[in-house]
């Protein structure tokens, strides 16, 4: 599943390498540093299904910090503390913190730090997250920020990409990958394209309603590796070919003036044009919440039961990635395997 490895040192100081033990963007994996985190993932499996138990971070708080809606990443990442014996505290929205008198993102982040052992953040500004890490020396996760980075759901979804690969007896490098949906504010596929240019040969096929295309510096990274990048506005041509589908929400909260207008029917990802563009190997994929509202044109329903459609198995590997980023960051992955204890 993954390539032979000949790194050494601590894999937290080959990722965050200012030795603050912080992960703000993917930008700081290389493919040996990702797989080997997705080693400690796979380790993590047992954990997070409850087969065996291990308390390797027990007394330790999270301080989970939402400013922005989320229901995966937040309670995932909870949960992720909670398997590895640690306990959570949280605060959801502006509202109900005392941003909502005006304190700073500098004082919040100074006050947490005595409070808690790690934070993940969410907020609805590109930067902001960093602004937060810039603040503390206490590991700082990114759970998004803006139109920005996601990058524990691109480890992820990457992670789920290689275990459908390895089920299917197929690699990663030369592989097709379409993205399609609303490419310039959906943050989880601006950190998944650079994740995934981390492999050889990739041809990446861009589809978009006009005006929602992925932003320029992205193509201009992705493309450094000698890389294939399609981009089109034909959705059916797009898919042709597809290894893996991924399709994004329209991410009409983060709208600066652009309308709706081009974004009809004919982007929607479902059971005909899957059936009628892909092969019985293709994996479709979403990092969710896909929008269920009359005419949101999102992933369709239809492809519910359709054993291509991975979108729950992506979701299940949020708990053993987000486990391994915590043991990664918090130092203690070498300890797990002795840890494990029965139920
Ligand atoms: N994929 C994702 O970030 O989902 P949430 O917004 O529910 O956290």
């Amino acid at each position: 599943k993954y390539a032979q490895s000949a790194q050494s040192g601590p894999l937290r100081d080959r990722i965050a390498a200012d030795n603050k033990h912080q992960l703000l963007s993917v930008d700081q994996f290389t493919r040996e540093s990702v797989e080997e985190l997705f080693r400690v993932a796979d380790q993590m499996q047992p954990i997070a299904r409850r087969q065996k138990v291990s308390r390797v971070l027990e007394g330790a708080v999270l301080g989970n910090l939402f400013f922005e809606a989320s229901t995966r990443t937040r309670v995932s990442f909870g949960a992720a503390f909670c398997r590895l014996g640690g306990s959570v505290c949280d605060t959801t929205g502006f509202t109900f913190s005392s941003m909502a008198k005006g304190e700073s993102i500098y004082d919040t982040s100074r006050v947490m730090s005595g409070y808690v052992d790690a934070m993940v953040i969410r907020h609805p500004e590109k930067g902001s997250v960093a602004e937060f890490a810039a603040a503390t020396n206490i590991p700082v996760v990114n759970g998004g920020d803006g139109a920005g980075e996601h990058p524990s759901q691109a480890l992820l979804d990457l992670y789920t990409i290689l275990t459908e690969f390895s089920r299917l007896g197929k690699l990663l490098d030369g592989a097709h990958i379409v993205m399609a949906g609303d490419l310039k504010y959906g943050r989880t596929v601006h950190s998944l394209i650079k994740l995934l240019a981390l492999y050889r040969g990739m041809k990446f096929t861009l589809v978009s309603p006009p005006g929602l295309e992925m932003p320029d510096y992205l193509l201009e990274q992705a493309s450094r590796n000698g890389h294939v990048i399609e981009q089109t506005h034909d959705l059916a041509a797009g898919l042709k070919g597809a290894d893996v589908v991924y399709a994004t929400r329209v991410q009409k909260e983060r709208f600066s003036g652009e309308n709706l207008e081009g974004y009809t029917a004919d982007f929607q990802v479902n059971r005909a044009i899957v059936d009628a563009c892909c092969g019985p190997d293709t994996i479709v994929m979403h990092p969710l919440p896909r929008d269920s509202r009359e005419g949101a044109n999102d992933l369709s329903t239809d492809l519910n039961h359709d054993p291509r459609l991975a979108i729950f198995r992506q979701t299940d590997n949020g708990i053993p990635v987000r486990m391994a980023i915590f043991a990664v960051l918090m130092g203690v992955e070498s300890l797990v395997q002795h840890s494990l204890r029965d139920v």
